[in-house]
């Protein structure tokens, strides 16, 4: 029945339902004669209650709603209670408004809550395929990405079946392939090297390569190099023999008793030249002396470091040994920073919430707009804070107070740019939108404020 021009998008329409609810039989008939044509499988009704009992009944990819559907009514109450009723019951399908252009602004509100376009009567059929099919196709789309977090979720559940995760949360595939690597690697008797921003969540993955290692029952501790000066951090890395300086006690240091465990080294890009000198040997040999001793003592210890330093920076400017680097970089594990795995950010901000405390829709938005420079540390520290700030349990924007997003201080499109854009989008909102690099909604505010009408 491909009387038409194919186009890369015919065949998604030719596979869709399409419910129309208009009380004109006329108009019935012209939607499923132009959609038909198209392939779509058109259901129609004429009442509100026989289009909710058709998407009770049917499954259904898009609704083309009228709205009013008796002779004598104009204000369109009915066709927003029902586009209410369908929104709250089958909030995932895309819905368009039949309306008349003395009510343009009925519409644009419906449209704030959630109405997927609205085409006024009577209307173009090129521009109404367009919008229909550009729908469909977004939905296919949604419900393809939804698959794949569903996908997701089960090889991390599997991951964790075999592993243990620490507790790390994440929904991003960015972090999958990481922290699978880090429990492949755990194994292995290698040094493992985590780089990242600030924040990123190196030490928890450092927990991981420990926690599944043939070590994790061992020693394992946690050195901060950038804490301390430089003889209390090698005092507190190899022990001081007493007498060694004013006030030393014997006692022993880290890589001492970490023997046959494991030694977190944090902040590693903050190492003195004298202190690298060290660990190199100790990494190379196994040999160290306590501060202040000429006995050669041994340890084996398996080192995890971490830096958010560029060290091969660092080694170009000669502050960073190259051969300690290539030592300690055996693997290497780069956490990406939070703002280039934004999936990861709602299910981290409900990880931090406390129980009883839910974020409003505004509050994601504004989460998953912010650019995140301290990363989950940030975040997490938002959401406690705003925890504490938030009048009740809802946490909304302001409680989160996080800087105007980028989005809305961007300059706005002036006239031309919006009209140029719509030309080439046939009107369709969706595509423009989509081209300015805004929402829908963004999009017929802007219209609004410049006096512009969809055509
Ligand atoms: N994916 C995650 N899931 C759960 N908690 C996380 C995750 N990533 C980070 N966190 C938490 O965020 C905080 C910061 O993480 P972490 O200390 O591991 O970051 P870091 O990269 O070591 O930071 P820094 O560079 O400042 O040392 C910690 O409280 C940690 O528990
Ligand atoms: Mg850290």
């Amino acid at each position: 029945m491909s009387t038409v021009a194919d186009g890369p998008l015919q065949a998604s329409l030719a596979r869709s339902t399409v419910l129309v609810i208009d009380d004109s039989e006329a108009v019935r008939t012209a939607f499923e004669v132009l959609l038909a044509l198209h392939g779509a499988r058109v259901l129609a009704a004429a009442t509100p209650e026989e289009g909710l009992a058709v998407l009770a009944r049917e499954p259904v990819d898009l609704v083309i709603q009228d709205m009013n559907f008796r002779r004598e009514a104009t204000s369109g109450a009915e066709g927003i209670a029902l586009f209410r009723q369908i929104r709250a019951r089958f909030a995932d399908i895309p819905l368009v408004l039949l309306t008349a252009w003395t009510h343009l602004e009925t519409a644009v509100e419906l449209v704030r809550e959630g109405a997927a376009d609205y085409i006024a009567k009577p209307w173009d059929d090129a521009r109404l395929l367009t919008s229909v099919r550009n729908l469909i196709d977004l939905r296919a789309a949604r419900a393809e990405a939804a698959e794949l977090r569903g996908a997701r979720r089960e090889a991390r559940a599997a991951l964790a079946a075999r592993f243990d995760l620490c507790g790390i949360v994440y929904e991003s595939e960015l972090m999958h392939t990481l922290v699978a690597m880090a429990t492949q690697v755990a194994r292995a008797e290698v040094p493992v090297l985590i780089t990242g921003p600030n924040g990123v969540g190196k030490e928890v993955l450092a927990d991981i390569v420990q926690r599944n290692s043939e070590r994790a029952a061992q020693p394992y501790f946690k050195v901060n190099l950038g804490a301390l000066p430089d003889e209390l951090l090698e005092a507190e890395l190899f022990g001081t023999e007493a007498g060694a300086f004013t006030g030393a006690r014997a006692r022993s240091g880290r890589f001492e008793a970490a023997d046959g465990g494991t030694l977190f080294l944090d902040e590693l890009g903050t190492l003195s030249a004298g202190g690298q000198a060290k660990l190199l040997r100790v990494l190379q040999t196994g040999e160290f002396e306590r501060l202040g001793s000429n006995l050669t003592r041994r340890t084996r210890v398996r080192i995890i470091a971490a830096t958010n330093s560029n060290l091969r920076a660092a080694i170009r400017a000669g502050t960073f040994r190259e051969d300690l680097y290539y030592r300690l970089n055996v693997i290497e594990l780069q956490v990406p920073p939070l703002a280039e795995r934004r999936e990861d950010i709602l299910p981290l901000a409900r990880h931090f919430l406390e129980r009883g405390f839910t974020l409003a829709p505004a509050a994601q938005a504004a989460l998953q707009r912010h650019p995140w420079p301290g990363n989950v540390r940030e975040l997490q520290n938002a959401i406690r804070r705003a925890a504490l700030l938030a009048g009740g349990s809802v946490i909304g924007a302001p409680a989160l107070n996080l800087p105007a997003a980028a989005a809305e201080e961007a300059p706005q499109p002036d006239r031309s740019t919006v009209e140029q854009a719509l030309a080439r989008a046939n009107g369709v909102i969706a595509q423009a939108a989509r081209e300015l690099g805004l929402s829908r909604q963004a999009l017929y505010r802007r219209m609004e404020k410049l006096g512009l009408r969809t055509s």
